[in-house]
């Protein structure tokens, strides 16, 4: 059963990842599948072979491209869907073709996590983990996430959004609008993961250095109202949309100031690494009637926004009066969030199991 290993690609959470692909192949080790990468590399390359199993191979990212075989999705004449290498090892090998029996979506952000190459699952007709190509879309679109949820009676933040075009031509109403809500508001790209632009303002200064700042990373942005006093607390979902569950929630912490991407990504250690750092308590220490709130919220956005396998959904809450606010929603999280679920019952591989499961279905 070969298992196409999906991950890397164009996005700025490139080695985010990269990371969570190789914990995922390590976890399945001992599985029933046959792991086989499929690198896309920051250029949009298509590559498989040996060298990219191993993490240590990405510190060299030209030598480990030059080691690596181009390859593609392959319709044969019978239908079925292979991951063909391009060029073999030389021309006296041939080039390897492997039948695809699932994929596992292993990247986070841009094409890989908005639906795009979920896309080109569906027109090779090949299964693949979480969510179809609504869901994915709509949880990149953290505007567009944020109308569904809101429409389902799930409450969210008020925000406004805005392109580099309007900002341009209308950025007194903008500020008038976003003023309305008081600082400190928070700035965010519309369809980017890991914090990635994200920056609080408390002044007008600071709001328009953050737009400014944010713009080169989306042309699409939000100003949000912040929630104060803030707790964090996000919850992962795993099933469909008619029949989902949720894991114990977590509290990541120090988050008076949102956290960077170098606080999620570059602090960890060996296991840790490619999830929020070792900051974070799970289950988090809240009462159990907030606990049953946010997990029924969670299971609640899931299905309103189509979800599917596992996504961890982030909450805000005010920390006085436990008012609870759907953040977002990430379909392909961190590490798959595989330390959310391990406090539920399930280990890793089960986890990963589960998920090719309903991709399966
Ligand atoms: N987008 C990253 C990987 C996350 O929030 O889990
Ligand atoms: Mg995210």
């Amino acid at each position: 059963k070969n298992l196409i290993v999906a991950f890397g690609g164009v996005s700025p959470e490139h080695e985010v990842s990269v990371l969570t692909a190789i914990q995922a192949i390590s976890a399945l080790e001992d599985s029933s599948y046959n792991c086989i990468p499929l690198y896309v590399t920051k250029s949009g390359r298509w590559l498989t072979g040996e060298k990219l199993l191993d993490l240590s191979n990405f510190k060299d990212l030209p030598t480990l491209e030059e080691d690596s075989v181009s390859c593609a999705f392959v319709k044969d004449e019978t239908g079925k869907t292979h991951l063909k290498e391009q060029d073999g090892g030389g021309i006296f090998s041939k080039p390897k073709s492997y039948p695809v029996y699932a994929v596992l979506c292993a990247f986070h952000g841009s094409e890989g996590e908005n639906g795009a190459f979920q896309g080109v699952c569906e027109m090779m007709n090949v299964p693949y983990s979480g969510s179809g190509v609504l869901g994915s879309s709509l949880g990149m679109n953290k505007v567009k996430a944020k109308l569904v949820a809101a429409a389902n009676g799930i409450p969210v933040t008020k925000a406004v959004n805005f392109y580099e075009t309007d900002w341009e031509k209308e950025q007194d109403d903008i500020i008038t609008i976003a003023e309305g809500y008081d600082y400190p508001l928070i700035v965010k790209p519309v369809s980017l993961g890991s914090s990635i632009g994200v920056a609080i303002a408390n002044s007008r200064s600071e709001l328009i250095d953050a737009v400014e700042t944010a713009f080169r990373y989306d042309e699409h942005l939000l100003i949000e109202e912040a929630v104060n006093p803030l707790m964090e607390i996000n919850c992962s979902v795993m099933g469909t949309p008619d029949d989902c569950r949720p894991s114990v929630c977590e509290k990541p912490l120090g988050q008076t100031e949102t956290l960077s991407f170098e606080d999620k990504y570059q602090s960890g250690d060996g296991a840790d690494k490619g999830m929020a750092s070792a900051d974070r308590v799970i289950p988090a220490d809240i009462s159990d009637e907030l606990t049953k709130k946010i997990q029924n919220l969670a299971t609640k956005t899931f299905s309103a926004l189509d979800a599917s396998g596992l996504a961890r959904l982030d909450f805000l809450v005010n920390a006085n009066t436990e008012e609870v606010y759907f953040n977002e929603i990430n379909t392909i999280p961190g590490s798959f969030s595989f330390y959310l679920w391990d406090k539920s019952g399930l280990n890793f591989t089960q986890l990963l199991n589960e998920l090719i499961e309903i991709g399966l279905k």
